[in-house]
């Protein structure tokens, strides 16, 4: 058995920021509300024809390639986490293997939204640990404005969420005291309808269905949040499974140097800051500058934490996620 460690890092935005004040001109919101009751003050959408979800995968793995020090061939496997790929089919892996012009590997598609990137990581733990593959690409990238009512009626959903990508390199590592300890994952499929988006698919809004009716009031094809549900779940949901990581490891809160939560509401992350009693520097923040990037917000948020000389050779390094789903995860590393 080997161990896997996270060998490069990188992220990818687009230049076009949107403020608070730009989302209150197309609806009724204002920065004061947003601010309030999620911290977000501007984030990052796609201008039409700039980039795709796998083209800003692609711009970060190019960035996590070169900084883990190998030359893209020495990619075993791909793995793509996201809920807003270019196509319906295939997923957007076969796309970065084509734009990366990598050898012919294996490509997989992650559908987990939020927990995306944990759930990648988890899976590319356990190829590298097997010694199955010796490095492994994982993106997550999303591209949300397009897919977004931006109207008053979808202001519950649509002030929050970002476009950008985060990749990182897994690597094999020889020390076993090193690199990802432990990955821990759940879902509770009971509650997948509050966090969704019901078409189209082949369940309840088929595309016929959606042709056919031709209806300005469906709103199955855009995102649904039952949000005060879903942020009472999350709150229970990531302490629990970060002290799951931890005790798993004979570790305790005090041990944690920085913990990356994914970036679905600042008071979420304040919550759970204040519940395990970490100070400003032991929780990394960026949602302020880019929303909710769901599957790309840990990537994201984990690289700006690493440029910045927040996370040093030895750090303990807690990865935690909430959402759709539900789905939960956490990633105890040694850095
Ligand atoms: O990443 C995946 C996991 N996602 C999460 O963890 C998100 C969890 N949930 C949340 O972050 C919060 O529930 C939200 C930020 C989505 C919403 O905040 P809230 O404090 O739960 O607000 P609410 O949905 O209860 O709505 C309160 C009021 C409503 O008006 P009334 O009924 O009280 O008159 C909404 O219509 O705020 C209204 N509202 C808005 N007002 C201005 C909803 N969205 C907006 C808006 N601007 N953008």
């Amino acid at each position: 058995m080997y161990n896997a460690k996270i060998s490069g890092l990188g992220f990818f935005v687009p230049e076009n920021v949107v403020t608070n004040d730009d989302l209150s001109k197309l609806m009724d919101t204002s920065d004061e509300w947003i601010q309030e009751r999620t911290g977000i003050k501007e984030r990052r959408h796609v201008i039409k024809g700039d980039d795709t979800t796998t083209s800003m995968g692609v711009k970060a793995a190019k960035i996590a390639i070169e900084r883990a020090g190998i030359d893209k061939d020495e990619i075993d496997f791909i793995i793509f986490a996201t809920l807003s790929p270019d196509y319906y089919f295939p997923g957007p892996g076969v796309l970065v293997q084509r734009d990366l012009n990598i050898n012919t590997v294996g490509a997989l598609d992650v559908r987990n939204q939020c927990s995306g990137f944990v759930y990648a990581i988890s899976v590319a733990d356990q190829y590298v640990k097997s010694g199955m593959y010796k490095n492994v690409l994982v993106i997550g990238s999303e591209l949300h404005s397009h897919g977004l009512d931006m109207t008053t009626r979808g202001r519950g959903v649509s002030v929050i969420f970002g476009d950008g990508a985060g990749a990182a390199v897994i690597s094999r590592e020889e020390d076993t005291n090193k690199g990802i300890l432990s990955t821990h994952l759940h879902s509770e499929g009971q509650h997948a309808e509050e966090l969704s988006l019901i078409a189209p698919g082949m369940g309840k809004r088929w595309v016929n269905d959606i042709l056919q009716d031709n209806d300005p009031n469906d709103t199955s094809y855009f995102p649904h949040m039952n949000g005060q549900f879903v942020f009472k779940n999350a709150v229970v949901r990531f302490s629990e499974v970060i002290m799951e990581g931890l005790n798993a490891n004979g570790l305790g809160p005090q041990d944690i140097d920085m913990l990356i939560p994914h970036q679905a509401n600042l008071r979420i992350s304040q919550f759970v800051q204040k519940k395990f009693g970490l100070s400003d520097d032991q929780v990394f923040n960026n949602i302020m500058h880019y929303g909710n990037t769901t599957a790309a917000s840990i990537p994201i948020a984990l690289t700006e934490a690493w440029e910045s000389g927040k996370i040093k050779e030895g750090d303990l390094v807690v990865l935690a996620a909430f959402g759709s789903g539900f789905t939960w995860g956490s990633a105890i590393i040694r850095w």
